[in-house]
């Protein structure tokens, strides 16, 4: 039987990519990217262009190639598309290539639905009442938004308008994969009824509290990769769930010690087992090195049902916890 899981995962167009990549944030310096790359043996590295992070990630991958033996080839570079700039889609992916520095790269993520701010919305969570500018977002095949009072009226462009964006720059070999950020079983079929070139994976949020075996096996079934956030109950806006409440637990603890590793370690690793990939979001040093290792051991059958079993349906991510405001089922 292997002692470690597979560190990369199979694409639907044959290309591998690592499991455990890096989400980079705000705030993350290019020594300490280089660093990650050189010294932690990171290779998938995930950039965003609302974080602002893809000029500094571009100095770090110069530097790399420059200085070190790594090829680009190596790596496995991925941006995504926001959703302010879903109407040019090519506009806005020459402007990270740019500031990436690169002729191509691995991965590119669709824009998320249109998230709108709405007026300060009054809810109750458990004993707490909260009075907070309120994000609501929605899943539609077409492009909508949300005026002053709800009314909801369609974009300027549909989904699959998009997208076939996205396949030209693959046609065009800018881009060598495409894939969808948080799309429900609903809007995954769409786009496969409409699409030329499948996603080759669904970025959506996955750890023991929100298993989503439904999802996962219709995801499974057609050959698109989880990628996986809040891979430790990150904690959202709110703070609930923080990864903090879940490494507590006894389960974690025991196994931790049982297996020589951190409870960190333990519920990444049950994740890669799955087969998801994750991108955890990290600043300290010792937990960069810590969850690149999460991926050297495999826990025993009984061990990984019990984590299994901890599943509740549980939700960190902001705004799609509150059904009220959730007019479609956004990830049913
Ligand atoms: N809609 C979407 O597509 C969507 C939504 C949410 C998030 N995301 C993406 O997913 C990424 C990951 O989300 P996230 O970082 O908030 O969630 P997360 O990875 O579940 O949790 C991150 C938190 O866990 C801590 N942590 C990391 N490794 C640890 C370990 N081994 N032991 C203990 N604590 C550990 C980090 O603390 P330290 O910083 O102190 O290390 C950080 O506070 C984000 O950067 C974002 O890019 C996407």
């Amino acid at each position: 039987m292997d002692s470690s899981v597979d560190p990369n995962c199979m694409l639907n167009n044959g290309l591998l990519m690592p499991k455990v990549g890096l989400a980079i944030s705000q705030n993350q310096s290019d020594d300490l990217i280089y660093t990650v790359v050189v010294d932690y043996g990171y290779r998938h590295l995930y950039t965003v262009s609302f974080y602002k992070n893809e000029e500094v990630v571009g100095e770090a991958i110069q530097k790399v190639l420059t200085e070190t033996d790594i090829r680009q080839e190596d790596l496995f570079v991925v941006t995504k598309v926001w959703q302010n700039q879903k109407e040019d889609i090519r506009g806005a992916f020459d402007k990270s290539l740019k500031k990436l520095k690169l002729d191509y790269d691995d991965l590119t993520k669709f824009p998320s639905e249109e998230t709108l701010k709405s007026k300060l919305t009054e809810f109750k969570l458990s004993r707490f009442q909260f009075k907070i500018p309120f994000y609501f977002s929605t899943h539609q095949p077409a492009f909508v938004k949300v005026e002053e009072g709800g009314k909801i009226v369609p974009g300027k462009i549909a989904n699959h308008v998009a997208w076939a964006e996205l396949e030209k720059l693959v046609n065009e070999g800018l881009i060598k994969s495409i894939g969808v950020p948080n799309f429900n079983v609903q809007s995954l079929l769409d786009m496969l009824a409409y699409c030329e070139t499948k996603p080759v994976c669904n970025q959506i949020e996955l750890h023991p509290y929100l298993v989503q075996d439904e999802l996962v096996k219709f995801m499974k079934d057609n050959e698109i990769i989880r990628v996986v956030y809040y891979p430790l109950v990150g904690g959202g806006d709110l703070k609930r769930n923080s990864p903090k409440d879940i490494l507590k637990l006894e389960l974690f603890q025991e196994h931790a010690e049982k297996y020589d590793r951190t409870a960190g370690q333990i519920i990444l690793n049950w994740g890669l087992h799955r087969g998801h990939c994750i991108i955890p979001k990290i600043f300290n040093k010792e937990r960069l090195i810590e969850n690149k290792k999460s991926q050297e051991f495999i826990t025993g059958g009984e061990d990984y049902q019990k984590i299994s079993d901890l599943d509740c349906g549980r939700r960190c991510f902001p705004g799609i916890n509150f059904e009220f405001l959730c007019y479609t089922p956004v990830f049913a």
